[in-house]
């Protein structure tokens, strides 16, 4: 029996989204899924019944009865009171849950007996980037906030000079280089403002440069990368020096966009009522942590107030307000999770059995089967560089002359090599010379190729492995030999190529020319990720 996913429609007053779109519900049928979708579910996202209908997807009028049949509900905005009384007994949901901010909703959902996942809990590794809603929902977050921002702003971005006078770029400050900050940098220099940009993270100022801003620094040396690839809190210290820098920048910027947080913890106040006052009458800030209690100390949640003749946007639905496109992004991370899902066999028919063994699936699992498990384990890896924890350590004990450096080291190197040593030893004895020439330069292959992955971040393992892929296409070089005649004929070791190797050589000059130009092309798609 193929397992029924309904999409109700949101709840939440002012929420546009819905939870799946047309085409990714033609996918889901074609993987076996039932898809139920309730009337006017995409209504405010543009998206009819009829779309989803020809999709291959049912429309059901009674809400009651769409939960009651559906094995998972997909849904964007975390239930509501009425909504969990609906949730069938045992059933399964997926959503934004917030569980760090909703203790009392979790403990409602497990009464209920229900696996959830939340989406907002999905682990930030490059495995899980597929799926990772939260960047999908920022990212249009961070775009829309400098729309928000161009609306109330009375000026052009960009900087001109006409017969009526000269126009000066708009300043732009963002604070919080995340996945919103990036947007909003890249959509404010994009539309020609001068765009300057501080986070607490040092390693994302190349990632800012790359959008057309400038890095910020703060002077006072702290490191601010914490677990999984997000920030810390910082030390008073470093929060004094900061709020010095803020307060120069308040006075010279425009526009301020704040996006600065640490996942579970209140938003930090870093723009201060005198920064506000210190602004140009006119100037907008938008503070995308509103939701969180807001960066700036005037934000009030959900609405846009003028203070002191600063515009201070705290809207708490921006990818909503870009609803079409939020919703095509957040059902697209769906169904990667359902793809994630059937891969790991958590879906078997139409029961759903969470491998709790995946990391991704066991970080985004809230609920399983009503017991709370939330939180997961600490992600074993951190997209940012351990550097502090190395300056603060004890220098190591000194090294024995000639001992290998490297992840390998000590005496369990040393036994390693000894047995290497001693294996090649074997084989020379005994293997062709020319065999011994072809072993020693895949030996060497090997042990560079380890080092050179064992040193780069587990963040870059995705563009590097494609890249490396690519580079492995000069065996193709070997396929060319064969099939130039002339060159074969000049050397002497080489026979004539009869007519298969011939065919051979053409059948895989065209295999590696797919595996040459694709590799290239996705490590291009995935630098321009980071470029725009
Ligand atoms: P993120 O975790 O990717 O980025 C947050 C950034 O702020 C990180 O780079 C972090 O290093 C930086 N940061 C933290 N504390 C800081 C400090 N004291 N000073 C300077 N930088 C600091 O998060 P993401 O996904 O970019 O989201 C940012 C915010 O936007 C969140 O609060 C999120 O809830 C909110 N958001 C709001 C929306 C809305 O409709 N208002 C829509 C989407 C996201």
């Amino acid at each position: 029996m193929a397992l029924v996913i309904g999409v109700p429609r949101e709840v939440f007053p002012g929420e546009r989204r819905v939870a799946t779109v047309p085409e990714v519900v033609t996918k889901l049928v074609k993987q076996g899924f039932r898809v139920v979708v309730e009337q006017g579910a995409g209504q405010a996202a543009q998206i009819g019944d009829e779309g989803y209908r020809s999709a291959g997807a049912q429309i059901v009028a009674d809400r009651a009865s769409l939960w009651a049949q559906a094995d998972l509900v997909f849904k964007v905005r975390a239930p509501d009171a009425t909504e969990i009384a609906l949730l069938r007994e045992g059933g399964a949901l997926v959503s934004f849950i917030w569980p760090a901010q909703n203790p009392e909703l979790l403990q409602q959902l497990a009464a209920r007996k229900a696996t959830v996942i939340a989406m907002d809990s999905v682990p930030r590794i490059s495995r899980a980037q597929k799926l990772d809603a939260l960047s999908s929902m920022a990212n249009i977050g961070g775009y829309r906030a400098v729309i928000e921002a161009a609306h109330a702003f009375g000026r052009f971005f960009t900087g001109s000079i006409t017969a009526a006078g000269k126009v000066p770029p708009a300043r732009v400050f963002v604070i919080g280089a995340g996945v919103a900050g990036l947007a909003a940098i890249g959509a404010a220099s994009g539309l020609g403002a001068v765009v300057r940009a501080n986070d607490t993270r040092p390693e994302v100022a190349d990632q800012i440069k790359s959008l057309g801003g400038e890095f910020v620094p703060v002077d006072y040396v702290e490191e601010g990368s914490g677990v999984g690839g997000y920030a810390k809190v910082m030390s008073e210290g470093f929060q004094k020096a900061q709020r010095e820098v803020f307060a120069r920048e308040a006075a010279g910027a425009d526009i301020i966009i704040t996006t600065a947080l640490i996942p579970g913890k209140p938003a930090p106040k870093l723009i201060t009522e005198a920064m506000v006052q210190s602004m140009k009458e006119g100037s907008v800030i938008v503070d995308m942590a509103a939701e969180q209690g807001g960066n700036c100390e005037l934000t009030v949640p959900g609405e846009s107030v003028v203070r002191h003749g600063v515009t201070i946007i705290g809207y708490t639905d921006l990818p909503s307000r870009l609803a079409k496109q939020a919703s095509t992004l957040y059902a697209t991370n769906l169904l990667r999770l359902v793809e994630d899902l059937v891969k790991t066999k958590s879906i078997d028919g139409d029961a759903l059995r969470i491998d709790m063994n995946d990391e991704v699936l066991r970080g985004a699992t809230v609920i399983d089967r009503g017991s709370v498990t939330w939180p997961p384990p600490a992600p074993k890896l951190s997209a940012a560089p351990p550097a502090a924890a190395k300056a603060a350590a004890p220098p190591p004990p000194p090294k024995a002359h000639g001992a290998p450096s490297g992840p390998m080291a000590g005496t369990r190197a040393a036994v390693i090599f000894g047995i290497g040593a001693l294996l090649f030893l074997i084989i020379g004895r005994y293997a062709p010379p020319s065999f011994l020439a072809h072993f020693t330069v895949f030996v060497l292959g090997c042990f560079v190729g380890y080092m050179v992955v064992w040193n780069v971040k587990p963040a870059l393992h995705t563009p590097l492995m494609s890249v490396t892929n690519a580079v492995s296409s000069i065996i193709a070089i070997g396929a060319l030999v064969q099939l130039a005649p002339d060159l074969t004929k000049i050397s002497t070791d080489l026979a004539r190529p009869n007519e298969w190797i011939r065919w051979l050589s053409v059948a895989a000059i065209a295999l590696v020319a797919i595996n040459m130009f694709g590799g290239f092309a996705v490590t291009q798609r995935m630098l321009q990720m980071f470029r725009k």
